[in-house]
């Protein structure tokens, strides 16, 4: 039987091209469709490397209706698996319109396409942002969703709105949303893993930066916060973890075929807390390195603690998070080191 076609947008992307390698894992046959406005091309170089074939790919816009129409039945797309997205927060604040209509015209074309096509199937790429900052700890699906922080975390919430009202409709779609915690690491070959585009605005690629010599320092945004050490506390999944979820949430939908229509949503975190201090430490551990940091001012926006109650993918997806935080913090080093290597640049420190 041929392997079912899936169609990943923003497939060049971070979580993107490590979800790839787990679809054609399992057995799947991944399309990449991505404009490569936020990845780069050399991503598929890594791919091909990986998996021993060229994944096919469609260089085009989510949102250029026309295009996604002719991918997707040129290639008998049989599900879809949605990553392309805006998705810094800081720039989020700063260009409002910018992530509204890149976010949410992209999803809208891509439901009505799916529905013109009769493709049933979709994973959403959510993210515990919608949870604001938590009241109770560890956060499950049913904790209250409070108003996002950030236009990029309300394009998340209001995309969940779109998906759930669409099924609600009684459109014949069968829809899963993953709420990610905090993605790091990299494919353990170190032949792909995140790419950040100028100073990194997230911990684990500034902490491997910082010790690959690109920066001075690691700045840690705040310790006087309500937690043990004062440092703020996330969930770090490992990023092969998360894209394995992508895996599990699509067998899932395949399991409830009979459905016409189907909507839920899923916490994808390791379910385990840990603050920026601990990640420190293990990068330390880790790596065998002596990082050098100073305790800097607050970052506005943060939240002090937020980490996942993961059981319910566990109970019915069927997935659990099972790499460590050693481990993934050691993939992040390798790819790291690849990149540099790669790059040559020991640019000055910013
Ligand atoms: C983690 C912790 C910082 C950098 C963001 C998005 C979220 C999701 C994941 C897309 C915080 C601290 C960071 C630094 C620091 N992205 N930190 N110094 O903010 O939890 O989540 O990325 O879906 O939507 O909001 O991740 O890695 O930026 O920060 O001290 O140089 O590390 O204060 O406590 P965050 P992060």
């Amino acid at each position: 039987m041929e392997a079912p076609t899936i169609l990943v947008t923003g497939g060049a992307g971070f979580i993107g091209s490590h979800t790839v390698v787990a679809l054609a894992e399992a057995g799947y046959r991944p399309v990449v469709l991505d404009n490569f406005s936020n990845s780069q091309q050399d991503v598929l170089e890594g791919l091909r490397q990986i998996l021993g074939y060229e994944v096919p790919c469609c260089v085009a816009d989510c949102a250029h209706r026309s295009a996604l129409f002719e991918a997707m039945e040129r290639e008998q797309v049989r599900g879809v698996i949605h990553f392309a997205a805006f998705k810094a927060v800081g720039e989020s604040v700063r260009e409002p319109l910018r992530y509204y209509r890149n976010n949410l015209d992209a999803l809208l074309t891509l439901v009505e396409v799916m529905l013109e096509l009769g493709v049933h199937d979709l994973i959403f790429s959510s993210s515990c942002t919608v949870y604001g900052e938590p009241q109770q700890l560890p956060v499950t699906e049913a904790s209250p969703i409070l108003p996002a922080i950030s236009p990029y975390g309300n394009t998340k919430q209001v995309g969940e709105e779109i998906l759930r009202d669409v099924v609600r409709a009684g459109k014949p779609l069968r829809i899963i949303s993953l709420r990610y915690f905090n993605p790091i690491g990299a494919h353990p070959s170190g032949l792909i893993g995140e790419l950040p585009i100028g100073v990194p605005n997230n911990l684990v690629p500034y902490i491997t930066q910082t010790a690959a010599g690109l920066r001075p320092e690691l700045v840690i945004f705040g310790d006087d916060y309500a937690t043990p050490d004062g440092t703020c506390i996330r969930d770090y999944i490992h990023v092969m973890d998360l894209a394995e979820a992508h895996v599990a949430a699509l067998r899932s939908l395949e399991r409830l075929s009979a459905l016409a229509s189907y909507y839920d949503v899923f916490n994808i975190g390791t379910g385990q807390g840990a603050s920026v201090l601990d990640v420190v430490r293990a990068f330390e551990d880790a790596c065998g390195l002596s990082l050098p940091y100073c305790i800097g001012p607050r970052r506005p926006g943060d939240v002090a603690a937020v980490y996942a109650d993961a059981t319910k993918a566990r109970e019915q997806l069927g997935w659990t998070a099972h790499r460590t935080l050693h481990q993934a913090l050691a993939d992040a080093w390798r790819w790291e080191q690849r990149l540099q290597h790669l790059t040559g640049s020991r640019a000055k420190c910013q």
